[in-house]
């Protein structure tokens, strides 16, 4: 499979990207930063660091600085002040490609008709430029596989969204309603069932070699966070987990849905609205969530055990 990353680099796209760096399967053709759990141009360098870490050297370029239609806020408190849990180290040898990120996507989009998988571990910002720049985006790629969202279980940012879909509420609207005919959605419905517990962090902590020091590194402030939240010694593999079910789908099981995002909610803006009624999309109220919308495919389900051991 041939991917373009977008991604904010923050600890778990630095594991998803050291995860897809180990699959046989999966060529990264290009890497494009986003504002988010770090600002932009920071999370360039570390998908740098990371990808030099592992072998990789695809074209990382910068991408959107702050959201369509907010101020920027990023996630330190998540995922350290370097977005790499303090171990960002030194700066990378190489450096980034000219151009946007939202560029890049409709270049390699165009230039390869069908063929090429975007998987989105952070807002949406440099998608919803893509689209706007390339109107037929949808139709140039061969799928989208998104981290975001929480359609039936609670937000983490807030009550009801999850940070990516928060970071930037219009670009998630606008991409979910782009009519991307492949579209898999990983929210926090299905993130939150896979949770690494203190057994997994074990066995990392007692793995052998320069990557498994590197993750275990990252994961230290990072789990300190989610251990001080969930109570117990465990983290969230948020966008490793859209990483492994966009290689391998029989990951997960699926409902699809049309999907919204509330945009002017005083506690909800960033909230995904779903449209579960059981009846025809001609027959929506017009300005209804979802009405016209073509439906995406929302995890439900997840094989941890096996996500947890590919891990
Ligand atoms: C998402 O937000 C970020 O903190 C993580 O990297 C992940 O992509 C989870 O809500
Ligand atoms: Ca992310």
């Amino acid at each position: 499979m041939r991917i373009i990353l977008d991604t904010d680099p923050g600890v778990d796209d630095a594991l998803a990207i050291m995860y897809l760096a180990a699959q046989s399967d999966a060529e990264i053709v290009a890497v494009g930063s986003v504002h988010g759990n770090v600002p932009a141009p920071l999370g360039a360098l570390n998908a740098l660091r990371v990808l030099e870490l592992v072998g990789l050297n695809p074209p990382v370029t910068v991408g959107a600085a702050r959201p369509l239609a907010q101020p920027l806020q990023t996630a330190e408190f998540v995922h350290g002040d370097d977005g790499l849990g303090g171990h960002a180290g030194d700066p990378p040898t190489g450096t980034v490609a000219p151009g946007s990120a939202a560029e890049q996507i409709v270049r390699l989009a165009r230039a390869n008709p069908g063929e090429l998988t975007l998987l989105a571990l952070g807002p949406l910002t440099n998608v919803a430029l893509a689209v706007l720049l390339e109107p037929d985006l949808p139709n140039l790629l061969r799928s989208v596989v998104v981290m975001g969202g929480a359609v039936t279980v609670p937000g983490n940012i807030t009550p009801y969204a999850d940070a990516n879909f928060y970071h930037d509420p219009e670009a998630a609207d606008l991409v979910l309603g782009a009519g991307f005919p492949d579209l898999i959605l990983v929210g926090l419905d299905a993130t939150e069932q896979a949770r690494a517990g203190s057994e997994w962090l074990a066995s990392l902590a007692a793995a052998e070699g320069p990557r498994a020091s590197f993750a275990n590194k990252l994961l230290d402030h990072y789990a300190r966070f989610y251990s001080n939240m969930f109570g117990e010694h465990s983290c969230t593999l948020h966008d490793p987990l859209a990483a492994a079910i966009m290689l391998d789908q029989k990951l997960a099981g699926y409902r699809e849905m049309p999907l919204s995002i509330e945009l002017n909610g005083t506690h909800t803006r960033g909230q995904v609205v779903s449209d579960l009624r059981l009846i025809s999309s001609d027959a929506y109220i017009t300005t209804s969530a979802g009405a016209g919308r073509v439906p995406v495919k929302v995890v439900e389900t997840v094989d941890v055990p096996t996500f947890l051991d590919q891990m």
